[in-house]
């Protein structure tokens, strides 16, 4: 059987509604194991929400609900935009879920036991925002979050502290020991130089709240944010209570989260598990942020893009296409609305839905809608096609979607130009080149087939439509990258033209 692949986004905060930064991690996420499935890999993809905070307390406050009505609530907006998006989650978790609960106090209970946790009392400059503390060289001039760019307060605790700085050394011999356990390789390096100055114990429970997982021994106590945050990965795939699914999927093969929270999942996590005789991820994937026409988004500005509009407005897969293609992996991408509409009239509407358009129409007008059988392939062409499916899964194997649409774009590219000079009109004209018309326009129907497989991680929707129209209904399955290893599957079959894929937006409208 196929080597099972289990990825995770991380598990969104849901004291504000989500933005397109969550619906880029959701995105991206979907993208990859999309592509998984293909390859023919079992594959589970756990997403969720983080209800037990602060801030979502806070917000539960501010709108006059019990922290609990509040988070059902907010579950549903952010499932919500998961099933906007496209996500084919696997689950959805809640971190107020009683599977949870017991994952979290089994964790506790574990690192207790080794003497990880201790109470304490603790002093230090602590940001609401990330619910993080910081030492005084991370912060700012001004004692400001480097993430939130607020003012840090001074805090003094007494409560509980896991012994983070027992494991900085096995940390750093695990990240020279697995080049790829973080990447890419910046967000590695700030890592590594954090590292390197030493780890302080972090505060893990607080007794001012009862939102919140209890301590298994101190019930005055409850476990805070990150401790019960990160364990959502292993209850996700039935830790304590389904063997056989655990022993399957973890350890997991990619935690996909943003650059903000890297030191949580690539320290704090992995000295978790270690504590906790569990074995490590594979590897954490850091995204960069998407920024609204270059800054940061905030209710405060007022320039929150709301996916859910964006959708309703240009729909799911030019979202999707946008943000892929439009941000390089790992960095810090921007989105515009003018941007976005740049691209759907020129790589959507021009590029790709107009080669469709036209060659189906072509088979349609001259070989009574069937891609013809007889000719054969065209080598050369094939080789073009079968180079680029090779870039597609070298850059999808480096996690780098926006290089790999790069490749699918070329392939639309080398099909128009090949349109171009092959001139099937005229050939149609030419009784004696019946074959060499036969060859083209099978071989157009193949760059298309391969075209639809390879945006089938990215647009979804769009995958299967080609399809269809080229004779393949999918049934709600996924195409396999396989059969590109073979020509000509397109022959004989019987196509439809249908609608224009991606009919130009007007931006004077
Ligand atoms: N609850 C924590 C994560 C716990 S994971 C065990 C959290 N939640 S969050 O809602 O603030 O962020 C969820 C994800 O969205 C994180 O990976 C975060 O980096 C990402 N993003 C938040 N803002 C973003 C952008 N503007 N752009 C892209 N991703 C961003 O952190």
């Amino acid at each position: 059987m196929s080597q099972p692949f289990y990825l995770t986004t991380a598990i969104s905060y849901v004291n504000a509604k989500p933005h397109v930064g969550h619906a880029y991690e959701f995105i991206v996420s979907d993208a990859i194991c999309r592509y998984r499935r293909m390859q023919g890999r079992p594959v589970f993809f756990l997403s969720g929400v983080d209800e037990h905070s602060a801030t979502v307390e806070k917000a539960a406050e501010e709108a006059g609900q019990h922290p609990r009505d509040y988070c059902d609530y907010m579950a549903e907006v952010f499932l919500n935009l998961h099933r906007l998006t496209g996500s084919s989650l696997s689950d959805f978790i809640r971190t107020s879920e009683p599977r949870h609960h017991d994952t979290t106090k089994e964790l506790l209970r574990r690192a207790y036991a080794k003497g990880d946790i201790y109470k304490g009392h603790y002093e230090g400059w602590y940001c609401f925002s990330c619910e993080a503390f910081y030492l005084a060289d991370d912060l700012l001039d001004g004692e400001l979050c480097p993430v939130h760019k607020k003012k840090a307060e001074w805090r003094q605790e007494e409560n509980y502290f896991f012994r983070l700085s027992r494991y900085a050394e096995a940390i750093k011999r695990h990240f020279e020991e697995h080049p790829d356990f973080n990447v890419p390789v910046m967000y590695r390096n700030e890592m590594l130089a954090l590292l390197d100055r030493g780890l302080q114990d972090i505060s893990i429970s607080r007794s001012t709240t009862r939102w919140g997982i209890t301590l298994p021994w101190d019930e005055s106590n409850v476990s805070y944010v990150w401790f019960d945050a990160l364990s959502n990965y292993l209850t996700g795939v039935g830790f304590l209570k389904d063997e056989a699914l655990f022993n399957t999927y973890w350890p997991a093969d990619v935690h996909v989260i943003g650059k903000d929270i890297n030191r949580f999942h690539s320290v704090l996590w992995p000295a978790m598990l270690m504590s906790c005789d569990i074995a490590l991820p594979k590897m954490v994937l850091v995204h960069g942020f998407v920024y609204h026409k270059g800054e940061k988004m905030s209710k405060t500005i007022g320039n929150i893009v709301d996916p859910v509009s964006l959708i309703e407005q240009y729909g799911r897969d030019p979202l999707r296409y946008f943000l892929l293609r439009e941000i390089a992996f790992g960095q810090d991408g921007n989105y515009s609305e003018d941007a976005l509409i740049n691209r759907y009239n020129a790589d959507l509407a021009n590029d790709l839905g107009n080669l469709f358009s036209r060659v189906l129409a072509m088979i349609k007008k001259y070989r009574e809608q069937r891609v013809p059988r007889t000719a054969g392939i065209d080598g050369a062409f094939q080789e073009v096609i079968s180079k680029i499916r090779r870039a597609y899964v070298e850059s999808m194997e480096q996690y780098a979607p926006h290089l790999a649409l790069g490749a699918v774009w070329d392939l639309v590219s080398k099909a128009n130009d090949y349109v171009q000079k092959q001139e099937p009109w005229a050939l149609a004209k030419d009784p004696n080149k019946k074959d060499d018309l036969d060859r083209v326009l099978l071989n157009l129907a193949e760059a298309l087939r391969a075209v639809a497989v390879m945006i089938h991680p990215f647009m979804p929707g769009t995958s299967e439509e080609m399809l269809k129209r080229l004779g393949f209904p999918l049934d709600g399955g996924f195409p396999l990258l396989k059969d590109l290893e073979h020509a000509g599957l397109c022959a004989g079959n019987t196509i439809d033209v249908g609608a224009s894929l991606f009919p130009r937006i007007d931006k004077t409208k």
